[in-house]
């Protein structure tokens, strides 16, 4: 009797350590939990994605798990469409967008109108000089006619106007090709070009360091502007270049980071557009996580390289992931307590390996700005996002 006692002892523990053992195997090969399930209802989760991500292994099965929407990163901006006049090369394009489409993801379109990416021929005439202004309004209607009719029903929504406003403190636009080509009124023309090109897309306008105060209020003016002359903006992109802020040099371990901008930033930020009858999105999402004492994302900006501030490149210390973490639930956070306010949240990449912030501002760094590493890995960043999104801890 006592020795079958015994036996059946042994048996349920064996039993017991099994399952123990089967548990905690599951949960280390178990997949993060989806963030696109956890965001459900409340706002879109989107990434940029490039040309390559089709045949990427790790990022496309990242991208079916987590995301609702993609942004192409490249391949829909004006030298990638039309790199002479009249000569649209859609095909790249549209592979990527087939293949975001198949998987049920929604595509943004970036960007019909920016002062990068554009190639010169826009703004000359036949002999060299500089091109009129009808003509450059023509070429204007071209594009935006062309590309929004080869996508329509495919992107449904569209970056119209990109970084149109100025930098320079005091100044109210940038000065772009397209200013001094058409004048200010170059930005109106683009929407209801866009308006009469497609009907039913969604139409955007988008900047960074929005949350700067002086700026917002350059793009609260731009868009009331826009609006007292009929032109229909459904929502503002807030590109979302963010940044950690470390004395290049310093020991992240001891010294503390600054975020920039701060949560509560972020958060009037929000307010102040959907005060002005604007709903907003997180675009192009990234939080750079290396020294550096700009902040913004003019990508015209390049710096001579500079070892110090390259100072992670065999990995991230746990001190910056978890800073960055902070800023990335901060956002989830605001993104979920708003979402009458937000309707997506983008981050401008997938893996750490294509953040454009490894060559921006100057080539070759190591950076870590986004929710997975670059062995696809979840990032405390994911997880910050993950809690903020579901309340779980
Ligand atoms: C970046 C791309 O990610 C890079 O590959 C390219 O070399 C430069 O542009 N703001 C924008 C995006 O609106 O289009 C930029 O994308 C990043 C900053």
């Amino acid at each position: 009797m006592r020795r079958q006692q015994h036996l059946i002892r042994l048996v349920l523990a064996a039993g017991l350590a099994a399952g123990l053992i089967g548990c905690l195997t599951d949960r280390a090969s178990r997949p993060a939990p989806a963030l696109r399930a956890a965001a459900r209802g409340r706002c879109l989760i989107g990434a940029a994605i490039d040309a390559q991500a089709p045949d990427d292994p790790l990022v496309r099965p990242l991208l079916e798990r987590h995301f609702a929407s993609v942004t192409p990163d490249n391949l829909l901006k004006p030298d990638a469409l039309q790199p002479r006049e009249g000569e649209f090369t859609f095909d790249q394009a549209d592979r990527l967008v087939d293949f975001a489409r198949a998987r049920g993801l929604a595509v943004e379109g970036h960007t019909l109108v920016w002062h990068h990416q554009t190639p010169d021929w826009f703004f000359k005439a036949a002999d060299g000089g500089p091109v009129d202004r009808a003509t450059a309004l023509r070429r204007l209607e071209t594009h935006i006619t062309t590309v929004m009719r080869h996508y329509q029903g495919r992107v449904c929504a569209w970056d119209v106007v990109n970084e149109a406003l100025s930098d320079v403190p005091g100044e109210y636009l940038r000065e772009t090709p397209w200013l001094r080509a058409i004048g200010a009124d170059y930005i109106l023309w683009a929407f209801r070009f866009a308006q009469a090109a497609d009907p039913t897309a969604e139409l955007y306008y988008n900047d960074y360091n929005l949350e700067i105060p002086s700026k917002r209020d350059q793009a609260l003016r731009l868009l009331a502007d826009l609006r007292a002359a009929g032109a229909r903006v459904n929502a503002v992109g807030l590109q979302a270049h963010y940044t950690l802020r470390w004395p290049a040099g310093a020991d992240p371990e001891t010294t503390p980071s600054e975020a920039w901008p701060d949560a509560a930033t972020i958060e009037q930020t929000v307010l102040d557009f959907h005060a002005a009858g604007f709903p907003v999105m997180f675009t192009e999402l990234d939080v750079n996580a290396l020294p550096g004492d700009y902040n913004g994302a003019e990508v015209g900006l390049r710096l001579a390289t500079r070892p110090e501030l390259d100072p992670f490149r065999t990995g991230c210390p746990p001190a910056v992931l978890a800073a960055q973490a902070r800023v990335y639930g901060a956002v989830f956070d605001i993104a979920c307590r708003h979402p009458d306010k937000v309707r997506r949240v983008s981050t401008w990449g997938v893996t750490d390996a294509q953040s454009w912030l490894n060559n921006w501002p100057f080539p070759g760094r190591v950076n870590h700005p986004l929710l997975f590493d670059r062995a696809g890995r979840p990032k405390p960043a994911f997880f910050a996002a993950w809690r903020a999104l579901t309340g779980r801890h």
